[in-house]
């Protein structure tokens, strides 16, 4: 079988109340519309079609790929007409329909559905509601054969009380995709053209309408205004926290942890409350991350620590290393194996060697620390001039007492000291102690000021 997919996604979405085309509201970190692509790719098909019209451009530019084709519908004639668009690019055997707000469709069960289809059978998803009002019901025959989908807006009395809801999403043969287009017709309650049609021609034909459910209702929810929009995002989370624990993560709330992009993770590891991951993190075995911490697009190897109130960002945690409470690492911080790193400590572009440690308010900037090293409290890399980045370069087992000022570019080789207080603008050599203050004076018998008597 080769499949071609058409993801329905010109619809303007009145209800979002938003400059932002319905489609590009993020669920998860990723427009609905991404989660939908995410999905499509999976099943390897052999084209994408993406029907655009509000907000096309837009929805071009934040999306483009090579796999994917752009096809516009200028007016919004209906989901029959939208798919009529992409039919000059379909050249698969297949054809299956999706539908850019419906974000959390799984692929097994797209894959349930595709199964389904044949030169004689399409595969129809559906779904069974408590309340279907707005939904297409599907009209079955008194051998449970489904005929027609009539929409809500359409239907008799009778037909309303159908419990079984239309998803939108469905499969079918291409080959007789051009001729139901064809003999669309918008005669009905909304003066559109109805993809839903194409069921009551294709038993008219003499093929078979073949219907699968999925396992979650939400799969196939779609969002029309911000308060679904947060149902499906509530969902999302639900999944991923049950992903996660299911692979040997505690989580300390499921209900208040949020994954914003793709997580992968080793056994016993510890989430507290109010963690958000986003972008591509990777967490290893034994890893344990405070509360309300903020990792992004980060490596954490075996054992780490990350205590509370840490924001972690384009950085790489070796082993057995920790950070925080309030520690702030900025893209390129790499920690080797057990460094440290405490409070109100700032990284950026910055290596710490095997257990080298800064532990409290500290700023280290395009710096490079040895093995060992220790940074005394209140410790700042000078690395701007104000038009240059400079670095500062620190070998193994140095010691640079508190409320030092490094100005860079400088270098401070192995096991060399710095005097609390200095600032360093000079090279230090293997071994010495560097001494950069002004020496202190005592002055004898001092008189404090008085306060000036007010007239
Ligand atoms: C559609 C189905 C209905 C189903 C429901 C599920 C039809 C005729 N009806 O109804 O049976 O129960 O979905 O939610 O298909 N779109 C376009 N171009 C258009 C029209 C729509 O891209 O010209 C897109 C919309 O942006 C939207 C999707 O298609 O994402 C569905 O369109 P909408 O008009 O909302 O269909 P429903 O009335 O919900
Ligand atoms: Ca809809």
């Amino acid at each position: 079988m080769s499949l071609d997919i058409v993801i329905l996604a010109a619809g303007q979405g009145t209800r979002m109340r938003s400059a932002l085309p319905k489609v590009l509201h993020p669920v998860a970190g990723n427009s609905m519309l991404g989660h939908v692509i995410h999905s499509a790719r999976q099943l390897q098909p052999k084209g994408i079609h993406v029907v655009i019209g509000h907000g096309a451009e837009l929805v071009r530019d934040r999306l483009a790929a090579d796999d994917l084709n752009f096809v516009m519908q200028d007016k919004q004639l209906g989901t029959g007409h939208a798919v009529a668009q992409a039919l000059p690019a379909i050249t698969a055997d297949t054809v299956l329909v999706l539908y850019g707000d419906v974000p959390l469709i799984e692929v097994e069960t797209l894959q349930r559905l595709l199964a389904k289809v044949s030169a004689s059978q399409l595969g129809l998803l559906t779904v069974n509601l408590a309340d279907p009002t707005g939904y297409g019901r599907i009209v079955r025959d008194e051998q449970g054969k489904v005929t027609a989908i009539v929409e809500h807006k359409d239907a008799s009395e009778a037909q309303k009380a159908i419990k079984e809801g239309n998803t939108g999403i469905l499969a079918m043969p291409a080959a007789r995709l051009a001729d139901w287009m064809g003999r669309l017709s918008n005669n009905n309650a909304q003066g559109e053209y109805y993809l839903t049609d194409v069921i009551a021609m294709a038993v008219a034909d003499g093929l078979v309408v073949a219907t699968e459910q999925p396992h979650d209702p939400m799969e196939v929810q779609g969002a029309n205004d911000r308060r679904q929009l947060s149902e499906l995002e509530r969902h999302y989370q639900l999944r991923e926290s049950r992903r996660l624990m299911a692979l040997g993560v505690t989580l300390r709330d499921p209900a208040r942890f949020d994954v914003r992009g793709e997580v992968t993770v080793g056994r016993d590891v510890l989430i507290d409350i109010n963690v958000i991951l986003e972008g591509k993190v990777v967490i290893e075995d034994d890893v344990q991350i405070g509360p309300n911490c903020v990792i992004k697009d980060s490596t954490l190897r075996k054992g780490v620590v990350i205590k509370a109130n840490s924001h972690i960002e384009g950085a790489v945690m070796g082993e057995g290393s920790d950070a925080g409470p309030f520690a702030r690492l900025r893209p390129g911080s790499v920690l080797e194996a057990r460094a440290h790193v405490g409070n109100f400590v700032e990284l950026k572009n910055a290596h710490l060697g095997e257990g080298a440690k800064a532990g409290h308010l500290t700023y280290l900037g395009d710096a490079q620390i040895g093995a060992r090293s220790n940074i005394g409290a209140g410790t700042i890399t000078c690395n701007y001039d104000g038009a240059n980045k400079f670095r500062t370069v620190m070998g193994e087992d140095v010691f640079i007492g508190s409320n030092n000022s490094l100005v860079a570019p400088v270098e401070i080789e192995a096991g060399a000291t710095t005097a609390a207080g200095s600032t360093i603008t000079l090279a230090v050599e293997p071994g010495q102690l560097a001494v950069a203050r002004a020496r202190q004076r005592n002055i004898d018998g001092w008189k404090r000021p008085e306060k000036i008597k007010k007239s």
